[in-house]
């Protein structure tokens, strides 16, 4: 054979079989390490390689089982774990602790002949194994190459949190191993888990049986959003003391804390199903089968109450070792403490003071005089707090710098970033049902948790990120997956890289290899950001609408207008006349999921428009033109960017179809969209009036309807079109004026008789 041939042959047997090539470790992962020097040569990791951890030292024996069973899990490889004194033979993996600094840190040197994980703590060392495991490659091999290099990386923030709401729907003992397991891939090291709450609670506390026998169980579940619909199905769960126990140290084994959260004095319904007397009123009350605030919290001028909240703290903190305890503080109406003797006697006793900062300042007292600090939601934080204490910004990231100000701690947890709840696309058919919101895996990435705000000096006392998981709408443990990932991949970079070294194109980049290991173990994640991206931009000038496509990583696209012929995309489309584009990337032969928008092109279309009132600030987002810019929302969700919300005033504008002295085009129909949530408050129009003018001064008024007060009949979420149809006339100007509910019925308990939001989208005009 001729020396090229069988060169040829080599390379063409090497790409078909990879013969003998051995697979690379890639050190580009999520959360990306602070330092990486790259250097020549290569370790070569076989079966024959040991991992090495020093005698005695128990925690580095268990760091090195959970190294060797991540390559077995990812490579099939099998590395044996050995003992040594002297822990530096060649040729092996050696686990070290030792170093200065943060105690989380850890530095790894990769030469030809050995790696070395040291860490500034068993901690540390474990993420260090946390990136060698994540920066190897999931295939079956028998050898993994490890580049040269010294990995010298440290977490930006001490507290990095993710927490899971138990109570509104139970997970079992190993859905929520599992989710550890998920928060260690992640780097993650502390487990906020919101044991009790209004639908149920969960945790077993021996002095007070009835709050599980009573407590864990509801009649049945509300269909949807609090629809008035009821699934008819008995629900409950419930962890015993020993279950507790076991996930504690199961995390502990993965350097995670649990944080217990005991929610009070709001959130306590399940409680006072189970104990009356406990309750401003005494009940009966019943463990809640719907979402939202419930007005029964627990009677604080009631002394019961306080020692019923001592009692199953002392429980709570002999299963959980934490520096700290949640006792939650959040979303607490005052509305029966007004009206209970007790309450108000008590408050007349303290002067007039606040009752829930009183109550707080009781049990932070008694935690601390029993070794523990406090953490508490955002409501609960008052000029008293004790410094020792911590508190969760959520729907407030003001109250960061408010508690800075005070040498206060604080986690951030904003909605706008940190509530994995919410949706994670702003085109919601076909997604499992949510709480609402919109927050892409982006929006995660870009907090930036301190605020600029804070003085410099204060800035050390924004000690955490955390994401919160609520579980009203997620009834099962692959939904839980489906909504944290891979948003807490987003969230651990947040949590673990400084600013300066976050960068989002370079994060997309890194996250199909750690989708890789999702796969491996079968975590359900969405998809979202692998599919095809869309940036459509309404050019008012030109009177159309340009649609550019991509995707992450730049695979084929493919696209049809109006369910057509499939096309290969290449430039942007510019869009003219009405129409649906669907689109969908292809990798390895496999479609992404497909994506639609909807066009529509009207005598208002790009014309320009005016708006008496101001839309509501957060929900402003493109403005008026949004109302013409040929883009239709055809997803309720009203977060998404493609609708306005006003609040307590009318949607009233006016379009310029033609300047006033031009020809004045002849129109017979209006149409506008609305979106509808009425658990959310957002509620439909209840008057439509539609005006033309020649001048855009004086108007004449050519159509009006009343609508009548939506009821609770089971469906909460939708779009309605209202269309105006009226005689033929010519017009310069129309005006639309869409009158928005001012008081929402009795079913929205927490907001009856107020202002409902309105939402609108594209105005038609033909
Ligand atoms: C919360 O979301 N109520 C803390
Ligand atoms: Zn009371």
């Amino acid at each position: 054979m001729k020396k090229s041939t069988a060169l040829l042959l080599c390379v063409v047997i090497t790409t078909l079989f990879s013969c003998g090539r051995t697979p690379t470790a890639d050190y580009n992962i999520v959360p990306l390490p602070q330092k990486t020097t790259m250097e020549k040569g290569s370790f070569e990791v076989t079966e024959n390689t040991k991992i090495i951890y020093p005698d005695t030292n128990a925690a580095l024996l268990r760091n090195a089982g959970f190294l060797a069973g991540y390559i077995k899990q990812m490579t099939g490889m099998d590395l044996k774990c050995e003992s040594a004194s002297e822990a530096s033979p060649e040729g092996n993996i050696i686990l070290r602790t030792g170093g200065q600094g943060n105690m989380e840190g850890y530095t790894i040197n990769i030469s030809a002949d050995s790696m070395v994980i040291k860490g500034n703590s068993p901690a540390g060392n474990f993420y260090g194994i946390q990136t060698i495991r994540k920066s190897v490659p999931v295939i079956k091999t028998s050898s993994i190459n490890f580049p040269c290099a010294e990995i010298i990386d440290a977490p930006r923030f001490s507290y990095r949190g993710m927490s899971l709401d138990v109570s509104r729907h139970f997970f079992s003992a190993s859905e929520v191993k599992t989710y550890i397991d998920i928060l260690a891939l992640h780097d993650i090291n502390t487990f906020h888990w919101h044991l009790t709450d209004d639908q149920g609670w969960r945790i077993e506390i021996k002095k007070y049986p009835k709050l599980t026998e009573i407590g864990s169980r509801r009649d049945e579940t509300v269909i949807g959003n609090n629809t008035g619909r009821y699934d008819g199905k008995p629900y409950g769960g419930y962890y015993t003391q020993g279950e507790i126990s076991d996930i504690v140290n199961y995390a502990a084994d993965r350097y995670i804390t649990i944080i217990p959260e005991i929610d009070m004095p709001g959130h306590m319904l399940a409680a006072l199903a189970s104990y009356p007397e406990l309750g401003c009123t005494g009940g009966p009350y019943k463990v809640w089968t719907i979402w939202g605030v419930s007005k029964d919290v627990l009677c604080v001028g009631n002394p019961k109450a306080l020692k019923f909240v001592e009692d199953v703290l002392t429980e709570v903190m002999k299963l959980f070792p934490s520096e700290y305890i949640h006792i939650g503080g959040d979303e607490c109406p005052s509305d029966r403490w007004e009206k209970c003797p007790k309450c108000r006697a008590l408050k007349r006793k303290i002067g007039g003071g606040d009752l829930q900062s009183y109550f707080t300042g009781k049990v932070e007292l008694f935690l601390k005089e029993h070794g523990r600090k406090t953490i508490v939601w955002n409501e609960a934080l008052n000029n008293k707090m004790d410094t020792t204490s911590m508190v969760m910004c959520w729907n407030n990231t003001e109250a960061g710098a408010k508690a800075a100000a005070l040498h206060v701690k604080s986690i951030m947890t904003p909605t706008s970033y940190c509530y994995f709840d919410y949706y994670q696309t702003s085109e919601t058919n076909g997604e499992p049902i949510a709480i609402g919101g919109y927050l892409p895996v982006k929006k995660v990435y870009s907090l930036e948790p301190v605020l600029p705000s804070i003085p410099e000096n204060e800035k050390k006392y924004v000690y955490g990120v955390q994401a919160n998981l609520w579980s009203e709408y997620i009834p099962t443990f692959s939904q839980v997956e489906y909504m944290v990932l891979p948003r807490m991949a987003a969230l651990s970079e947040v949590q673990w890289c400084r600013s300066s070294s976050r960068n989002y194109d370079s994060f997309l980049r890194r996250i199909p290899r750690l989708v890789k290991i999702y796969d491996l173990y079968g975590y359900k994640y969405a998809k979202h950001i692998f599919g095809v991206k869309s940036d459509i931009k309404t050019d008012f000038s030109e009177g159309n609408v340009v649609v550019a496509l991509n995707t992450i990583d730049n695979a084929t696209i493919y696209y049809n207008i109006n369910g057509g012929k499939a096309e290969k995309y290449d430039t942007p489309l510019t869009i003219k006349k009405s129409c649906e584009i669907s689109a969908y990337a292809e990798r390895e032969g496999k479609a992404t999921d497909t994506i639609s928008h909807k066009f529509l092109f009207s005598k208002s279309t790009t014309r320009p428009l005016t708006l008496k009132n101001k839309p509501y600030e957060e929900y402003t987002f493109g403005g008026g033109r949004t109302l013409v810019d040929g883009v239709v929302a055809t997803c309720y969700n009203y977060s998404s960017g493609k609708w306005i919300g006003f609040y307590n005033t009318d949607l009233d504008a006016t379009i310029e179809l033609a300047p006033a002295g031009k020809k004045a085009p002849e129109i017979s129909e209006v149409s506008v969209n609305n979106s509808i949530s009425k658990a959310s408050g957002v509620f439909d129009a209840r008057a439509l009036e539609i005006y033309v003018s020649a001048d855009g001064k004086d108007f004449n008024k050519i159509y009006e309807k009343e609508y009548p007060q939506m009821k609770q009949d089971g469906n909460d979420r939708y779009i309605v079109t209202h269309k105006a149809d009226f005689e033929k006339t010519n017009a310069n100007y129309v005006r639309i004026i869409e009158k928005g509910e001012r008081h929402m019925p009795d079913f929205i308990t927490w907001g009856k008789g107020e202002p409902a939001f309105l939402f609108a989208d594209e105005i038609t005009v033909n």
